[in-house]
């Protein structure tokens, strides 16, 4: 039978408002929504945690063998709780020490091949909106919607203070800038899969809207994509 069900890709640069725009869609829409981010911090919460060297392929490797990650959906939430090795991590990994070590663990070859291998299975069926860096580039390549956002940076490295502030009073709003600059910059010059706009993505800056702005936004997107897979 044909479904209407698509795959959305949300891709760009740190808070710009992505895994908000995605939960949003994913409610709306009644689809699955991954955070792919997610993954990557839990993988680099997993290093931390057991003083795993980086730049030791094999330790790199004996890492991944002893790592399992599952998302598990949280009904109060409307969202997905993620476990690593049966723990739940949803908070841990939003520390500063993570998100200060993240983009250099996601940079390594062995755990971008990791993480997209299980992305990819979690899109097979369709109905998913997934946010990242590399969604629409490499996981989805055939995905029906890719957007890609982007947001003033003064106005994200706001975003994420109040964010962080809530759970964290000592953060400060150079500690967030210097985070987000730095991800960013290692973010879209590495190697493997870097962050870039791909081709066929259209652009969302959302600098100066709110967030049901947005999702009017990109629900009209959704609709066009539906409607052209249904009638494919
Ligand atoms: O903090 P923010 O929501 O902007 O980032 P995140 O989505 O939680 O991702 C954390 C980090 O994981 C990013 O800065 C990237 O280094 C990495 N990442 C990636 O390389 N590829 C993805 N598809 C998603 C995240
Ligand atoms: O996933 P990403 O890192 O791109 O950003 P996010 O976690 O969705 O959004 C970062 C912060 O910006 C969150 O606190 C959102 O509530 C807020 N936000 C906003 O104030 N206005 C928007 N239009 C979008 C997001």
């Amino acid at each position: 039978m044909a479904t209407n069900k698509i795959i959305v890709a949300i891709d760009g640069f740190s808070s710009c408002g992505k895994s908000t725009i995605a939960k949003q869609l994913a409610v709306r829409l009644g689809y699955a929504y991954i955070d792919s981010g997610a993954m990557y911090r839990a993988i680099t919460l997993y290093f931390l945690r057991n003083g795993v060297n980086y730049n030791n392929h094999d330790e790199v490797v004996a890492a991944l063998n002893d790592i399992h990650i599952t998302f598990v959906f949280n009904e109060d939430s409307k969202t997905s709780d993620i476990y690593l090795n049966d723990e739940d991590v949803s908070l841990p990994i939003r520390d500063m020490l993570v998100a200060d070590k993240v983009s250099q663990v996601a940079a390594i070859k062995e755990v971008r091949h990791f993480a997209v291998a299980q992305q990819k299975r979690l899109g097979r069926k369709k109905g998913i909106v997934m946010d990242g860096r590399d969604i629409g580039s490499v996981v989805f390549p055939d995905a029906e919607l890719k957007v890609f956002m982007v947001a003033d940076p003064a106005v994200r490295v706001m975003r994420r203070f109040k964010e962080m502030h809530a759970t964290n009073p000592h953060i400060t709003i150079d500690e967030v800038r210097h985070n987000l600059e730095l991800r960013d910059y290692i973010d879209s010059t590495r190697e493997e899969s870097p962050l870039h706009q791909a081709k066929d993505a259209l652009l969302l800056d959302n600098s100066s809207m709110t967030r049901e702005e947005q999702l009017d936004k990109v629900i009209g997107w959704v609709k066009e994509r539906s409607m052209a897979r249904a009638q494919a």
